[in-house]
This record gives C-alpha cells, sequence and structure tokens, in this order.
C-alpha cells in the first residue's frame, strides 16, 4: 500500500506537526507500507518527497514558539499523486484537521485516515463540540461566543468584562473557537487581563468563546475506530498549581507538568470519562480516530467535557499513541489499524 504522510501545514500548529510526522514515519510498519513523506511548508505549498525526507529527518524534538503565518496554499497539488492509495493527514490546526483538507480529499476521491468531513470541522469548533456534547448529557463549561464584529462594536456587553462576569464570574478562560495545543488561551481574573486576552484571541479566530473556569485536572482518553469504536483507558495531566495546559507547558523541555498513564482515579470516575468520551465521539459522527479532553471538577468530581481532538498530536508527549500503548495496541499496530481503518 502506497501511503502519503501529510505533515506541516500553514497552522499555527505547524511545529507540532512536524513532530507527529516524524514519529509516525519512524514506526509505521515499512514491510506493510511504502511511505511517501508530504511536507506542506508554512506558505502551504507542497515540497517533493525529497525535502520533505529531509525535514522529517532533521526534526529535532524542540517544538517552538507557535506562530501564525501566511494564508495561502496550493493544497489543491495532492490530487496530483495518482500513484497512492491512501493518505495519512497530520496536519493539526485550520485546514488540516478542520474538514477542509478531508473536503479536498472526497473531491478528489482518495481515502484518508481519521476524521471525515462533518466530524472534523464540527469537533474544530469548540462551541459546536459543546452543543452536541451538551444533547446527549455530557457536562460543559458555561460559556458564551463573540464574533468578530461584535468585538469591533465598542458598545458590545460581550466584550465589558464586568457584564460577563455577572454571568460566567470573574474567573474566566478566553479561547479562540478553532485552534489547538492551547494557542491563544488565557486564564485571567480581571478586566485588564481579559482585554489583553480577548485581543490576543482575535489574532487567531474570528470568534472566540469566553468560559467560566473549571478548576481541576486534566483527563484524556483516546478513541479508535468506525462503527464499533475502541475507547482507551484515562491519562491524567498533573500540572504545577495555578497552572493551565498551555502550549509551553504541554512541549516545553522544562515544562513540570507530567503525565500519568493509566489515570490513578476511582473506577467509577474512570467509568464515567470513558463512556462520555464514547457519547462524544459517537454524537459528533467521529470515526477513524480522536482524543476527547475533559476537566475532572475539584469541588465535585463531575467529568466537564473541554473539547475534541479529531488529529490529535502524536509527539513525544502526545497522550494519543501513549493511552494506546498502555491498552496494549503498540505505536505501529496503532498507525496500521488507523489506516486500515481508513475513510472511503
Ligand atoms: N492539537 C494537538 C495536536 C493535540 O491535541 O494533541
Ligand atoms: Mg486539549
Amino acid at each position: 500500500t502506497q501511503v502519503g504522510l501529510i505533515f506541516g501545514g500553514n497552522s499555527s500548529e505547524y511545529e507540532v506537526s512536524i513532530m507527529s510526522g516524524h514519529n509516525i514515519y519512524k514506526a509505521i510498519d515499512k514491510s506493510k507500507f511504502d511511505v511517501h513523506p508530504i511536507w506542506i511548508t508554512n506558505e502551504g505549498y507542497i515540497a517533493s518527497e525529497q525535502e520533505s525526507l529531509k525535514v522529517l529527518a532533521n526534526a529535532e524534538y524542540k517544538i517552538k514558539s507557535p506562530h501564525q503565518v501566511a494564508n495561502i496554499s496550493n493544497l489543491s497539488e495532492l490530487a496530483n499523486f495518482p500513484e497512492l492509495d491512501v493518505f495519512f493527514p497530520i496536519v493539526h490546526g485550520n485546514l488540516g484537521e478542520d474538514g477542509s483538507l478531508q473536503g479536498l480529499f472526497r473531491v478528489i476521491d482518495k481515502p484518508f485516515v481519521g476524521d471525515d468531513v462533518l466530524a472534523a470541522a464540527v469537533t474544530m469548533d469548540k462551541e459546536f463540540t459543546k452543543i452536541l456534547a451538551q444533547r446527549v448529557g455530557v457536562c460543559v463549561a458555561e460559556w458564551i461566543s463573540i464574533k468578530r464584529f461584535e468585538y469591533e462594536d465598542e458598545q458590545n456587553t460581550k466584550r465589558n468584562y464586568n457584564q460577563v462576569s455577572a454571568k460566567l464570574g470573574h474567573d474566566l478562560f478566553v479561547k479562540p473557537a478553532n485552534q489547538g495545543s492551547s494557542v491563544g488561551v488565557h486564564h485571567v481574573t480581571n478586566k485588564q487581563e481579559f482585554d489583553t486576552a480577548l485581543a490576543d484571541a482575535f489574532r487567531y479566530d474570528d470568534k472566540v468563546l469566553i468560559e467560566e473556569t473549571i478548576h481541576g485536572t486534566e483527563v484524556e482518553t483516546a478513541v479508535l475506530g468506525n462503527d464499533h469504536p475502541i475507547v482507551s483507558g484515562v491519562g491524567q495531566i498533573i500540572n504545577a498549581e495555578g497552572t493551565f495546559y498551555s502550549y509551553e507547558n504541554k512541549y516545553d523541555a522544562n515544562s513540570t507538568t507530567s503525565l500519568q498513564i493509566p489515570a490513578d482515579l476511582p473506577e467509577e470516575t474512570i467509568a464515567e470519562i470513558r463512556a462520555n468520551a464514547l457519547k462524544v465521539y459517537q454524537v459528533t459522527e467521529c470515526s477513524g480516530m480522536a482524543r476527547i479532553d475533559s476537566t475532572l471538577r475539584k469541588s465535585d468530581q463531575k467529568v466537564i467535557l473541554t473539547e475534541v481532538n479529531s488529529l490529535p498530536g502524536f509527539t513525544n508527549i502526545s497522550m494519543y499513541p501513549k493511552l494506546f500503548e498502555v491498552a496494549g495496541i503498540p505505536y505501529t499496530e496503532l498507525i496500521t489499524k488507523l489506516i486500515t481503518e481508513a475513510q472511503k
């Protein structure tokens, strides 16, 4: 089978994608698959196989700060690979994970690994994910969303910290609606922080969510498969007191954050986290794979959904492959399964 492994891209998670691609390339079963790396450069251009191989080989595990890159792209050139049987896109964030690339695969009629158009689009948008989760009885943080045109209206009450606090409390998260790896996400507790956070979040998106803060620890579950998905155990993110799982805490070599797999939690809590993950996977019509992230609220141990990642990270610190490793599906076998279950 000829596999086109696509990585890079022009989202703020470009660096993360290079590391994911590097790891998948290393682990893929070369006796079953001929892998053709396809590097999408920062500017959205498709590089030659030779250049792509070089980028993968030279990828060092040092993820820099996220950056927004030019929004130009000639991804439609992916149509020019008739020899490939399947694409494995590991392009996180905008264009790669939001249904756009998946739509292109549909247009050129090529099988691809991971979620289909609808699930990718819906799960990339944190507001739509919440609305669907609530429908199946999964708890989410209270929120409001604010669009760019509302933000640009200085009289709009949604951009007024006092008015928002009256509804959601003083302790808030501000997040771009469609981003990954916590890029543009801020924890704020006063007007000045709120104003700065909103301005920054709008650098990344035209819609921003303002959420009540849920105090607790982050827990993550990995799901794999189509009609009869497998749900992994639960992993827990152990953060320093008073910090959240920010981009730096995720990928910085000096990060004090650690992962605990499996999470050391009561059996009924684990069962609830896993049951919620499956409900959310199904209601968002995920197939292929997704990692479901939640917060375990400290005050009452309730599981509160944070988000769904339809192309989860495969970096050295990423939870998705680790959770399946612990569940008895080693990295190489996981990749084989993902390719076998590709969308046709
Ligand atoms: N968005 C990053 C890649 C993750 O969720 O792992
Ligand atoms: Mg997350």
